[in-house]
């Protein structure tokens, strides 16, 4: 067995000592997400109504909530997670809810313990930001969903991440002669890790390594990786009346995430293939 990445160690870390401290986006999917399964994870009806008897692949998506709304809306679902303590959620929730699942522990860059075209979903919460190489992770994508299978993602917006979290009432506002904003401080290029938070916040996790991954890594990437965009879209958490700093206020400013649809080409590869960015 090849020796862990030593980001991955450290983020394996982190996501077990998060659900130690019951953080956000470690609590089970609640009762009423249960009442539409598919509904609750599938808003944008990206998924065209039913997944039933579908190979679904939740990747990185360890907490007890996608893979049990996915297998409750009818999918053959795998959760793949580097965490063991997220995969435990999710084993007890299915357990709780008679729901049955896989649970596998490993990485999102290998996922060489699953057959080619093993599955006809894949889907993917935020947590490309944990790898430094986002196109080894489509790439592994391509090998394991079938042609013409969907993959669905959600990631953390670069400028999001190259951006202060809090709001800083000095900084140089705009034309209207206001002052104040959240600050750009981290430069686009650099392929080093983010530097950790300490505070609790739903855009950062408490000493996590995370990376920017530049919009022609995470959109060309995908094309290269052989896949086709169906579709694109920022999901809205916008409110310029909420108090500065809050996750509202500041989205107002900066789109938190996007989201992502795409499907795998057949066997012919993208012809966009132009070099590793
Ligand atoms: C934001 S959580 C996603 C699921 C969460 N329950 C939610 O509601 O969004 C991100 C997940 O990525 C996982 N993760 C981090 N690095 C990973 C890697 N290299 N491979 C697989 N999973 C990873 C973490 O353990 C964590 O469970």
């Amino acid at each position: 067995m090849l020796p862990e990445d030593p980001v991955e160690a450290h983020n394996r870390h982190v996501w077990n000592r998060l659900v130690d401290q019951k953080s956000c986006f470690t609590t089970a999917a609640e009762d009423s997400s249960f009442v539409d399964p598919l509904g609750t994870v599938d808003g944008l009806g990206w998924l065209g109504g039913s997944i039933a008897g579908q190979r679904v692949l939740c990747l990185a998506a360890g907490g007890g909530r996608h893979g049990p709304l996915y297998a409750a809306a009818g999918g053959d679902v795998t959760v793949l997670d580097i965490s063991d303590a997220m995969l435990e959620l999710d084993r007890q929730v299915a357990a709780q809810r008679r729901i049955s699942l896989r649970v596998v522990q490993g990485s999102m860059s290998d996922l060489s313990m699953f057959r080619p075209n093993e599955f006809d979903l894949v889907i993917q919460p935020v947590s490309t930001c944990y790898v430094r190489d986002i196109g080894q992770v489509y790439r592994q994508i391509a090998r394991v969903l079938r042609p013409a299978g969907l993959y669905v993602s959600q990631h953390k917006s670069p400028v999001s991440l190259q951006t202060s979290l809090t709001w800083n009432p000095t900084a140089i506002g705009d034309h209207t002669g206001t002052c104040g904003g959240y600050v750009l401080q981290r430069d686009y290029y650099s392929t080093n890790p983010i530097a950790p938070v300490q505070q609790r916040t739903h855009l950062r996790e408490p000493g996590a390594q995370e990376f920017v991954h530049r919009w022609e890594q995470m959109i060309g990437g995908l094309c290269r990786a052989g896949f086709v965009i169906e579709d694109l879209v920022e999901p809205f958490h916008a409110d310029l009346a909420a108090d500065p700093s809050s996750l509202a206020h500041r989205s107002a400013f900066i789109a938190p995430y996007v989201r992502i649809k795409a499907r795998r080409l057949g066997e012919a590869k993208s012809s966009l293939v132009l070099r590793d960015f």
